[in-house]
Order: C-alpha cells, then sequence, then structure tokens
C-alpha cells in the first residue's frame, strides 16, 4: 500500500480526498470535533505540497437521498475555520461536474463536495460513478480507515481509476491495530456498544476465539435480552438475529471467552425522558431501553479491572440525553482509572465512543484511540477491509 507522504512532485496535482466526516451532528450543530481535527494533518500536509484538493465525504445514512439534514456544509465551515482558508462547498449534481469547472478561481485550493452519500451510486460501488469522480483528479488518497470495511465507490471502485494513496490517518490507525492484535496482554476484554446494531451483530462470533471476554452493551444487548425470553418493550432491536446470536453463545462455549450482557436496565418512556431503573422481568411495553443498570455497571467494573487490555467499542446507552450516559462514563472512568493504576492496554473506537470520552476530558488516557466503529471491530476479525485492500 502506497503513502502520499513518499509521493514526489504533488505540485499543482488534484487530489481526490476521501475523509471520514461523520461527526454527531444535531440541528447543524457538531457534537464533536474528533474526526476533523484528525484529518487536520493531511489537509496541512496536502497545502504545504501545493495540490488542490477535492474532499469527499458522508455524513449519517441517508440511502442515496437528499436530505438537508445530513447536509456536510456545517462541517465545511468549521474545517474552514480550523485552518484558516476558504473552502468551496459544491453542492450542485456530482454527475454535471467537469474537472474544469472546480478550480475556476486559482485562489481556491479546496473544495468540498456535498454528501456522497445523497447518491445511491455510492453504496452501489457504482463504476460509472466512480470513474465520473475520478475524472475530477489526478490522484485519490483514503484517509478515512474508518470507511474502509465498506465497498462504496469513493473508498474501493474508485482506485481502479486513479493512482491511489493511503493518507496519514489511515497508516496511523493501521499501525497502531497492528500493535494491539500482535502485542496484546491477557485477559483481553472487547466491550461493544452503541446503536449499529446490524454492523456489529455478525463481528462478535468471529472475535470470540481471540477474546476472555466480550461485554455487549447498547441497542444489541436488547437483541440478546429477547433472545433470553425478556420483554425489551419499544426498544430498538434488529431483526432476524437469532440465528447468529444462537452461534454466538455455542462458539463461546468452544472457547473459554465469557459474554456478559445487562442483569439490569434503566429505562424511559421516550429518548428525553428521566430515566428508571428495572430489573430484566419488570420491563413494560412502553418501556424504552436507554442505559444499563447498576448491577451490571458493577459486573462490567469487576471484568475492566481483571483484564489486561480493554477494547471498547460504542456507548452502552443513549448518552446523548445524560440521564441514560451514566452506565458508559462508568465504563470509561473504570478504563482510566485502572489505566493510571496498572497500565492496562486501553483501546477505544468508533465516533460516539470518542464522543462520550471527550465529554469526560479523556481522551489522553486511553493508549488509543481510533477513529473507527465498524472498521476497527471487522480489522478484529482478522478480514482484510475492503478499502485497504483496494489500495493495494
Ligand atoms: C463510521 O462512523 O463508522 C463510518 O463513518 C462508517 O459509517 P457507516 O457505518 O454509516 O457506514
Amino acid at each position: 500500500m502506497n503513502n502520499i507522504k513518499d509521493y514526489e512532485n504533488l505540485n499543482q496535482k488534484k487530489v481526490l480526498l476521501r475523509l471520514d466526516l461523520n461527526v454527531p451532528l444535531n440541528n447543524g450543530e457538531i457534537k464533536d470535533q474528533t474526526r476533523i481535527n484528525k484529518i487536520l494533518p493531511i489537509i496541512e500536509f496536502l497545502l504545504n505540497k501545493n495540490t488542490k484538493i477535492i474532499i469527499i465525504s458522508h455524513v449519517g445514512r441517508p440511502r442515496g437521498r437528499i436530505n438537508k439534514n445530513l447536509s456536510l456544509i456545517p462541517v465545511c465551515k468549521n474545517l474552514e475555520k480550523k485552518i484558516n482558508k476558504k473552502i468551496k462547498i459544491i453542492n450542485s449534481d456530482i454527475f454535471k461536474l467537469r474537472k474544469e469547472d472546480l478550480f475556476e478561481d486559482p485562489n481556491d485550493q479546496i473544495v468540498f463536495l456535498e454528501n456522497i452519500r445523497f447518491y445511491k451510486e455510492e453504496e452501489e460501488n457504482d463504476s460509472t460513478f466512480a470513474k465520473h469522480l475520478a475524472g475530477l483528479a489526478d490522484l485519490f488518497v483514503n484517509d478515512a480507515f474508518s470507511c474502509s470495511h465498506r465497498s462504496h465507490s469513493s473508498i474501493c471502485k474508485i482506485t481502479e481509476f486513479l493512482p491511489s494513496f493511503a493518507g496519514l490517518q489511515f497508516e496511523t490507525e493501521i499501525n497502531a491495530l497492528k500493535k494491539v492484535t500482535t502485542e496484546i496482554k491477557k485477559p483481553i476484554t472487547c466491550i461493544i456498544g452503541g446503536s449499529k446494531i446490524s454492523t456489529k451483530i455478525g463481528i462478535i462470533k468471529n472475535i470470540i476465539p481471540k477474546f476472555d471476554n466480550i461485554i455487549i452493551v447498547g441497542g444489541m444487548a436488547n437483541n440478546i435480552l429477547s433472545h433470553k425470553g425478556y420483554q425489551i418493550g419499544k426498544s430498538i432491536k434488529e431483526e432476524n438475529c437469532e440465528k447468529i446470536i444462537n452461534e454466538i453463545f455455542e462458539t463461546s462455549k468452544n472457547y473459554s471467552c465469557t459474554i456478559t450482557y445487562p442483569e439490569d436496565v434503566l429505562v424511559g418512556k421516550n429518548l428525553d425522558d428521566t430515566s428508571q431503573v428495572k430489573e430484566l422481568n419488570n420491563i413494560k411495553d412502553d418501556d424504552l431501553i436507554l442505559d444499563i443498570g447498576p448491577k451490571t455497571i458493577n459486573k462490567i467494573k469487576n471484568i475492566i479491572e481483571n483484564s489486561e487490555t480493554i477494547l471498547w467499542n460504542g456507548p452502552a446507552g443513549y448518552f446523548e440525553n445524560p440521564n441514560f450516559a451514566n452506565g458508559s462514563y462508568e465504563i470509561a472512568k473504570t478504563i482510566v482509572k485502572e489505566h493510571k493504576k496498572k497500565s492496562i492496554y486501553s483501546v477505544a473506537g468508533g465516533g460516539d465512543t470518542i464522543a462520550l470520552i471527550n465529554q469526560i476530558n479523556a481522551i489522553e488516557d486511553f493508549n488509543f484511540v481510533s477513529t473507527a466503529g465498524g472498521a476497527f471491530l471487522e480489522y478484529l476479525e482478522g478480514k482484510e477491509l475492503p478499502g485497504i485492500k483496494a489500495l493495494k
């Protein structure tokens, strides 16, 4: 895999730069800027080399339709301030763009395409779309390691049409994850939460052989509770997961891996509600499970205290409402405490997990914080990610 830092003579080259600026947005307000901060080095590098940069990113899952709540304009404005340079946002139809239209004003050095997932062709890994994108530039740089588990046009197909390179953050992420997977100290625990159940549930079975403990919290835990026969009310749940959950528990028996899931929960009637502790057999039809309860927190603390390595991906609850943030905060604080006390090796990954750790100012207290969520887990599975393969 070639890295852009080794490319000679970038002067005046037009670089199509794929970034992951999928930051948490609420009515246009950026709730966590970490993913933007992490790509500043590649922007600075490309500016210093006197290139012209065409930024491509996605935010959210608009599923091929224009959705003004998922516009990248707030992100573009934020980036503009950070680098103190004008960025031209392009929200006209990508199919109508021509290479010569992009930098008509010779002072323009960066243009920023609107959310690439507004085009259904992106997620279809469409060849015509990728070829058209490629026609806008001379080189392609992927600095979105956290999207490398997606076989999408601007990650994979594009590499068939342009000389393609890994970016600076991409390399940093891979090197850190390589270290985690080769120099692991046991016992090793993986905590998996968040709301992207479909992205993560299939991965758990495959990582069981590598872990002593897998702790399942967040949305996926609802699937487990339902599988175990508990009512989960109106809580989020992925359909058709019975087979995979059976396989998870069966596989864990063949390896010395303990699967831990909530023993009690916090519920509300809606996302803005206050919280109420509930035993698992007392969940009502109109309850939403939004966090783990105190017994579960204690159990998880105990596992963390007895681990040498912790990988954490995805919050334990709906931490956007502080009434349901306690489980995630307690996990974070316990990891930090153990890290300071006996230097456990700790890695956290994913946009929401980073946002949460930032809320308690603990980013520096983890050995490595990866911007990647799903990509991080798929990397742990040992699979070659499509975005990495494409760069080779
Ligand atoms: C992420 O947040 O993990 C990446 O931006 C990929 O997003 P996705 O899960 O919507 O593909």
